[in-house]
């Protein structure tokens, strides 16, 4: 692999040329969207998505989303666009919902969509991310710009840290705002079928796909028409990126209902550890010295934006463990329940 002097560059006019003419030429380039930083590369172009597994690191079998700039283009991958995804398409994109669809014979690469016959497509909510894709005049490849089973970029700071020296260029434009990977919904079987919850809830989209299965119980693994199986159930499903421990930090995160916290920190408090605290509801907790607190959001949206920025400075701040409250047991909370999990372990 090429090694580079990574360079942090706001997302100027200029810069946003500069990004174009490394991805003509095959390059990638992490940018921003509105769930979290990608690394892009021309999705059409097997040279230039293998430079994406090689700079993250990530296994030949999980596929990447390809990001359109409108259902137009979309079109133009998938060899079916069934009525849900138009219906999805007009109210969510621009936006955080990826539609899994039939591809297209001899358009996208294997590469791209790791030999399998579906693609995934999103049209991303972001200027920055859209213009990139007008003017490309291609579509762009771009998993989350991050090492291979690290935590998800939110800031062009996370990218550096992760893939400095990997990439020439991340464009920054501040903060992303959902904080949260995508919906990734599976419009390839007999019923639409949530393979990753996301920033678009499944209430929301069964209120679009109302008169369509019910997609509300994603978050117990089930579709509850269809009896389907989710992707944490069934590790050979065909969302290989879905696997148990996929956004985990380096210190180990704990999980623990509000109710037990208290104990759970008196009792490192006592063993002298260096803890990371991510607190949902005010308490009167003592913490010592040795605590770094995070006081998050008491909402889903909230504390999504915010998830992946806290973990990252408290995984960067050398403690022995990061303790964090369960967010509420419903749907609404599904996503960051989700990405939590993925990166820690419950301890009641
Ligand atoms: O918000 C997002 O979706 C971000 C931004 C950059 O767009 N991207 C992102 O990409 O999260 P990545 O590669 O980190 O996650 C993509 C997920 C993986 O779990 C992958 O397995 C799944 O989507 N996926 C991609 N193509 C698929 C396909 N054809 N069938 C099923 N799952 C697919
Ligand atoms: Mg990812």
């Amino acid at each position: 692999m090429k090694l580079h002097k990574t360079r942090i560059l706001p997302a100027t006019p200029e810069r946003l040329d500069e990004a174009v003419a490394i991805l003509r030429q095959g390059g990638i380039v992490a940018i921003p969207t509105e769930t979290v930083y990608g690394l892009a590369a021309n999705a059409l172009d097997p040279d230039a998505v293998a430079r994406i597994f090689e700079a993250k690191g990530r296994p030949p079998q999980n596929p990447l989303i390809v990001h359109v700039a409108n259902i137009t283009e979309a079109l133009r991958l998938t060899a079916q666009w069934p009525r849900e995804a138009q219906l999805l398409a007009e109210t969510f994109w621009p936006g955080p919902l990826t539609l899994v669809l039939e591809k297209r014979a001899g358009v996208v690469p294997d590469i791209t969509t790791a030999g399998g016959n579906t693609v995934a497509v999103r049209c991303p909510d972001h200027p920055v991310a859209l213009e990139l894709i007008e003017k490309c005049g291609f579509p762009l490849a771009a998993p989350s710009a991050n090492r291979s089973n690290h935590i998800s970029p939110t800031q062009a700071e996370h990218v550096a840290k992760s893939l400095g020296g990997r990439i020439e260029l991340v464009l920054d434009a501040g903060p992303c705002r959902a904080g949260i990977e995508s919906t990734v919904i599976n419009l390839t079987g007999s019923n639409p079928e949530i393979l990753r919850p996301g920033s678009i809830s499944a209430a929301e989209i069964n209120k679009v796909l109302s008169g369509q299965p019910d997609l509300s119980d994603e978050t117990n693994g089930t579709n509850r028409d269809t009896g389907k199986v989710s992707p944490e159930r069934n590790p050979n499903f065909l969302s290989p990126g879905l696997q148990k421990t996929h956004y985990a930090p380096d210190t180990p995160l704990l999980l623990t209902a509000s109710s037990s916290i208290a104990a759970l920190l008196a009792r490192l408090s006592r063993e002298n550890k260096r803890v990371g605290v991510m607190m949902i509801t005010l308490s009167d907790v003592k913490t010592s010295a040795n605590f770094k607190v995070v006081q998050m959001a008491n909402n889903p949206l909230g504390f999504g934006a915010a998830l992946y920025s806290a973990l990252h400075l408290l995984d960067d701040a050398h403690l022995d463990v990061i303790v964090c409250e369960n967010p509420p047991d419903t749907t609404e909370w599904a996503a960051v329940r989700d990405r939590l999990q993925r990166a820690g372990t419950s301890v009641d």
